[in-house]
């Protein structure tokens, strides 16, 4: 484990590399406790850079056996080998020479899983963003780009597939039981899209062929005995490499596509060129074992790994600052191919609900960085929501401001101009300049600066004049390290809601702010007027979520309510109804916390019962927004003094309010979307569960029986259905025979398959109550639980943290001691993922001060801990500052 060195890492330090290394040629010798690695390097010097330049490469706990210069061993004088760093300091005087270098690794002692690790047996590797150096010395930084050829040798029996980046090659057999590959890549690319496998795996094979007529050769590697549960993931990957030929004309590029699904793995999957490496999590799924999320998590990781094929890959980064421009840009072709496969509409929804959920939070706190960072400790630490979510919303803006066409033809622009580079921000943000004619410099800000903008407006209507006035005012919090703000381009997609739900007719007065049912905010305050309204309209602002912002709109509840029910744009009414039910939960949590009954709005209530009724409404979207705020979207939105047991408790009163209002109706939906037909995962049918599914809830809540719950449990036909009983189980009844009978079931089912009983660990995990650390701390003792697989940790520990509002923030502290204990033990082997549950912690200011005292101590015990990871080190540092 590297420990902290406290060096920080800044954007303009940046500085190119004084060496390429056009080629590499890796030849692997396999074996778990000592496998060699020897590494055939031609190093090029840069033009203009001195002969006496010394050459200086990455390690991280590296063992050199080796090093020799154009085919001579190097004298121990000329070269210092540390296990962090190779320096050469007499090279050839040609620009040009040969480095062959020999280290000696142990991937079944790889407990960080960066790096050459194994897997169940398998062999694996996971590179970025600094793995690459844990294989062999390198100048493991993304702007150096090489050619790859793989030679990989490991025994025939115990690891029959080999497989690396690129086109494969010549194969063979060796002495001594063992058998060897050879892989090429034509693709000049950087370390940490290098990628090997070798294991016992079964294979399942399809193909595809390219728009421009070339065959590719599809494989789906996963343990044996999985392989019917590949057909979604395989069909994922053609629509994937379908769509991105349609919507941005980008074919695939070699003869081979390989997914390799591994048990350990830190996070979703990695796009590693040709190669893509996946948590078994994001592959796996047939309707006995993964819900309705799982498929659609597959279908969208699988297309974002594709998809990075162009958008990382053929065009990468320049440096890790630039982040955003592989991750934010891939995640906004993942999230518009979903909503091309399935429903527009629910897709933004769901992706804003995630946004607000993740990164508001992450940009409201102490973890709050630019979504390009200008400095970092520990780069691992900066695959976060702002890189990834809000980096796509800021793409999104992009196309919104430029309109489909000159966004496309700005995309078209860039993978000409860049393809074969690695580029940065800047160059990206230029092709839409030069596409379009315009200046986005104000707009950069939305990399600069981080914070969540907030937007204030206030409409006044004119009855005499029919005109509407509409004043918005935009500020943005100070941040960490930015305490002063510019003022941003905010783009806002509007309309005026006539009395009959249909969009009105307007001019504005002052065009220069309004273009195309978009207000461009670029000045800190504006004062628009709209002439022509023939009648007060209600304002939808903000419509599709078209800037990522805290919209506060003063209005009354009758407009809010009004716009909630006939609102043209689907996100608005979502978003109406959410901010309604936000109001009025703030409210009732207060009244809770003094011990007083809530009462709740009629309206609300009604409106609620209309929607789950509305047949014009998908049943996606109905489910969507029968679903009350999480508790830690109410939390977010109180901002501080948060009391948890309060929040829950209104939470708990509203639902059985709804539930209780329409408990007839709620009943007779249920019957009604009871479906015999076999399960099938798209999203029609997904949403049709999701409804039955929250209506379960409500009907659960109000009346009190588990019976219901029960029943759909035991006669579950598919995993959504089971887990979505056994999550009301869990969370809306108290002990009772049924539902511990439920569980026993789940763990006897389930118990040899350790992907599906996350599940059973995850609701358990979530329930709320103060009895939630001692049941979490009781299945930490479980045989299928594991401190070393990060799935395991983060279905218990991870959801207890993130999801409990009640547990985990348990009033006596005990939950954060309890979360601080199982950090420390797991931050010894896997810092990464360490610091990444630490992250739980991020929001503890808002607490109210008894817990905000007990999470602070428990932050400062682990600040003490001895020997820390730069990783958690950098984490915790922060979130105290
Ligand atoms: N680059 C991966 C993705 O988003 C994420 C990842 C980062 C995986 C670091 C592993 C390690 O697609
Ligand atoms: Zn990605």
């Amino acid at each position: 484990m590297r420990s902290d060195t406290g060096q920080v890492f800044k954007l303009e330090d940046y500085r190119p590399s004084d060496f390429r290394i056009p080629a590499t040629e890796l030849t692997f010798d396999l074996a778990p406790e000592r496998t060699l690695v020897t590494a055939e390097l031609t190093i090029e010097r840069q033009p203009g850079v001195a002969a006496k330049t010394p050459l200086v490469l990455d390690g991280d706990g590296l063992t050199l056996v080796s090093l020799a210069i154009d085919g001579e061993a190097a004298g121990a004088a000329s070269f210092r080998a540390t296990p962090d760093s190779l320096t050469l300091r007499s090279l050839p005087a040609a620009r040009s020479f040969r480095l062959t270098i020999v280290t000696e690794i142990a991937p079944a002692e790889n407990a960080a899983l960066m790096g050459l690790y194994l897997s169940n047996s398998v062999y694996c590797t996971q590179c970025e963003a600094e793995g690459f150096r844990r294989i062999t010395y390198f100048l493991d930084r993304p702007d150096v780009l090489s050619v790859y050829t793989v030679r990989i040798e490991a025994d025939l029996k115990t690891a029959p597939l080999l497989l690396s980046n690129g086109n494969p090659g010549e194969t063979g057999e060796l002495n001594g039981g063992r058998h060897f590959a050879v892989w090429h890549d034509p693709f000049p690319k950087p370390s940490y899209l290098f990628a090997l496998v070798a294991g016992d795996l079964a294979t399942v094979s399809d193909s595809f062929e390219t728009m421009e007529g070339r065959k590719v050769a599809l494989g789906i590697h996963v343990e044996h005995g999985k392989q019917d549960r590949t057909t979604y993931a395989m069909d994922a990957l053609k629509r994937s490499m379908k769509w991105d030929e349609e919507r941005f004309g980008r074919a695939y590029d070699l003869d081979v596509f390989n997914i390799v699904a591994v048990s350990d793995f830190n996070m979703g999957a990695m796009e590693n060129k040709g190669l893509n490496i996946f948590n078994d999590k994001y592959v796996l799924a047939d309707p006995e074992t993964a819900t309705d999320t799982d498929f659609a998590n597959i279908e969208a990781i699988i297309a974002h790994e594709y998809f990075h094929n162009w958008t990382g890959n053929r065009i990468t980064c320049r440096d890790w600052f630039q982040l955003c421009l592989k991750e934010g840009l891939t995640v906004y072709r993942d999230q518009e191919f979903t909503a091309d496969q399935r429903s527009r509409a629910v897709e933004r929804i769901g992706d804003v609900r995630t946004l607000k959920g993740h990164q508001f939070p992450e940009d409201q706190g102490p973890l709050a960085h630019p979504v390009r960072p200008r400095r970092y400790r520990e780069i691992n630490n900066f695959y976060t929501a702002t890189v990834y979510e809000k980096g796509a919303e800021v793409v999104r803006m992009i196309q919104a401001l430029l309109g489909p066409d000159l966004f496309r033809a700005g995309m078209d622009l860039y993978f000409e101009r860049h393809d074969g580079e690695a580029a940065t921000v800047e160059e990206f943000v230029k092709v839409f300049e030069d596409a379009a004619g315009r200046d986005l410099s104000q707009f950069f800000l939305w990399y600069q600066q981080a914070g969540t903008p907030n937007v204030t407006a206030k409409a006044r209507y004119d009855e005499g004049a029919r005109v509407l006035a509409i004043d918005i005012e935009q500020s943005i919090p100070p941040t960490p390290g930015e305490s002063r703000k510019k003022v941003m381009h905010i783009p806002l997609a509007f309309g005026l809601v006539g009395p009959d739900g249909s969009d009105m007719d307007w001019k504005a007065v002052d065009g220069a702010s309004v273009e195309n049912g978009v207000i461009h905010l670029r000045k800190r305050k504006h004062a628009l007027r709209f002439s022509g309204v023939s009648e007060r309209p209600r304002l939808s602002l903000n419509r599709g979520f078209s800037a990522p912002v805290t919209l506060s709109v003063e209005e009354n509840r009758a407009d809010r309510i009004f716009l909630a029910r006939h609102d043209g744009d689907l996100f608005c009414r979502w978003q109406a109804l959410n901010t309604l039910m936000v109001e009025v939960l703030i409210a009732a949590a207060n009244l809770c916390r003094d011990g007083r009954p809530p009462d709740f709005p009629a309206d609300l209530v009604a409106l609620c019962g209309d929607i789950a009724a509305d047949e014009s409404l998908e049943p996606a979207f109905r489910a969507l927004a029968l679903t009350l705020p999480a508790e830690a979207d109410i939390a977010r939105e109180m901002g501080s003094n948060i009391d948890p047991d309060a929040i829950l408790a209104a939470r708990t009163l509203l639902a059985e309010a709804i539930g209780s209002a329409h408990a007839q109706a709620f009943a007779a939906l249920y019957g009604a979307l009871d479906s015999k037909a076999p399960f099938t995962p798209d999203s029609g049918s997904a949403g049709r569960r999701a409804l039955r599914n929250i209506i379960l809830d409500y009907l659960a809540v109000s009346s009190g029986e588990a019976s219901l719950a029960a029943r759909q449990y035991a006669d579950a036909s598919n995993m959504t259905d089971r887990a979505a009983a056994l999550t009301v189980l869990a969370t809306r009844h108290g002990e009772s025979t049924d539902k511990a009978e439920a569980f026993a079931d789940f763990e006897r089912r389930y118990r040899t398959d350790a992907l599906v009983l996350d599940k059973w660990f995850q609701i358990q995990a979530a329930a709320p109550g103060p009895a939630a650390v001692e049941t979490v701390r009781a299945l930490g003792e479980h045989p299928a639980f594991s401190l070393t697989n990060p799935n395991r940790l983060r279905a218990l520990v991870g959801t207890f943290s993130t999801a409990n509002q009640t547990g985990f923030h348990r009033a006596d502290g005990e939950g954060y001691r309890f979360f601080a204990e199982i950090v420390l033990q797991v931050e010894k082997k896997n810092p990464q993922v360490a610091a990444r549950l630490a992250t739980a912690l991020r929001s503890w200011r808002s607490l109210e001060p008894g817990r905000k005292a007990l999470a602070r101590e428990v932050l400062l015990r682990m600040s003490s801990a001895e020997n820390l990871s730069a990783d958690l080190r950098d984490i915790v540092d922060r979130t105290l500052a």
